[in-house]
């Protein structure tokens, strides 16, 4: 069997491709631990100017190196707002928004799941994504290629495997918002993009998945391994590029062949 459970150069040299961010403002949610910190230190590395915005502050220290910590919570109106005020100040513009921030709690079923848990996820993982980008709009309009690009999940796509029903209906509904503003903003040449992962090793998966589910997940991916968050990185750096400027409202299956549309 494969060593399912790290990286291997066996796909290709993705973690290989290099992008130059620089005097480019990056903005990151979630971007304290997982495919967002990845994320981030990708642009860092690339010469992005990068915010990194996460509720969880306790972890700024960890990442200080890569960019400005923001503490911010995406759910919050009034957070949002102080945060791109603080950021437009800097620069008077956003070139970059990455909406990664999200989750899915704990596995739970129709009959299962507590309204409010139910609320709370469409909150976490949808509403925040309109909440977050009405906040940077003006911002990204002043950059002269604006990109966004948000995190949506093979969940959304196929219903998902053991997650949660309004994790998987939320994370639809990222995709189908991607495809609403990239018609809405594509006067003002910004595009607006989503990659929809299937299983990125990171703490949060190694918290709810045992090994032996781990193992059982690897397998049932083709390519027989979990993706790290830095090969997901390379793909958001990507869509963030000037070499991505002719797609838009599009959803990109990054899975290791879990799903094929
Ligand atoms: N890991 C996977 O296998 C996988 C698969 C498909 C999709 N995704 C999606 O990728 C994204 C990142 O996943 P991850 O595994 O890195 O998650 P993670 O739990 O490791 O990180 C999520 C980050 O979001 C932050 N966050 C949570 N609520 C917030 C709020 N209200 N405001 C600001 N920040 C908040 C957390 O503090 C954390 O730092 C999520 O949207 C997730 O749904 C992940």
């Amino acid at each position: 069997m494969r060593d399912s459970l790290s990286a291997s150069d066996e796909c290709g040299p993705m973690t290989d491709v290099t992008f130059n961010f620089e005097n480019r403002v990056a903005v990151v949610t979630g971007a304290a631990v997982g495919i967002g910190e990845a994320t981030a230190r990708a642009f860092s590395a690339a010469g992005a100017m990068v915010y990194l915005l996460d509720i969880d502050a306790d972890r700024a220290s960890t990442t200080g190196d890569v960019g400005t910590f923001l503490e911010t919570d995406v759910t919050s109106i009034d957070s949002l707002a102080r945060t791109f005020e603080r950021i437009t100040g800097d620069h008077g513009r956003i070139d970059v928004l990455v909406n990664n921030a999200g989750g899915f709690g704990v596995q739970a079923t129709t009959e299962t799941i507590d309204p409010s848990e139910w609320a709370g996820l469409i909150e976490l993982n949808l509403t925040s994504v309109f909440l977050v980008c009405r906040a940077a709009l003006a911002g990204l309009r002043n950059s002269e290629a604006g990109r966004i690009v948000n995190i949506g999940s093979l969940a959304g796509q196929t219903g998902g495997y053991r997650t949660s029903p309004a994790y998987a209906a939320a994370k639809a509904g990222v995709h189908s918002y991607t495809r609403v503003l990239a018609h809405e903003l594509a006067a003002d040449k910004i595009t607006v993009n989503a990659i929809a992962p299937s299983a990125v090793l990171t703490e949060r998966i190694i918290a709810v998945r045992d090994e032996s589910e781990r193992q059982a997940t690897a397998e049932s991916i083709p390519l027989g391994r979990y993706q790290t968050p830095e090969e997901l990185a390379a793909w958001v750096l990507f869509l963030a590029s000037a070499e991505s400027g002719f797609m838009t409202g599009e959803t990109i299956a990054v899975n290791g062949g879990r799903f094929m549309a």
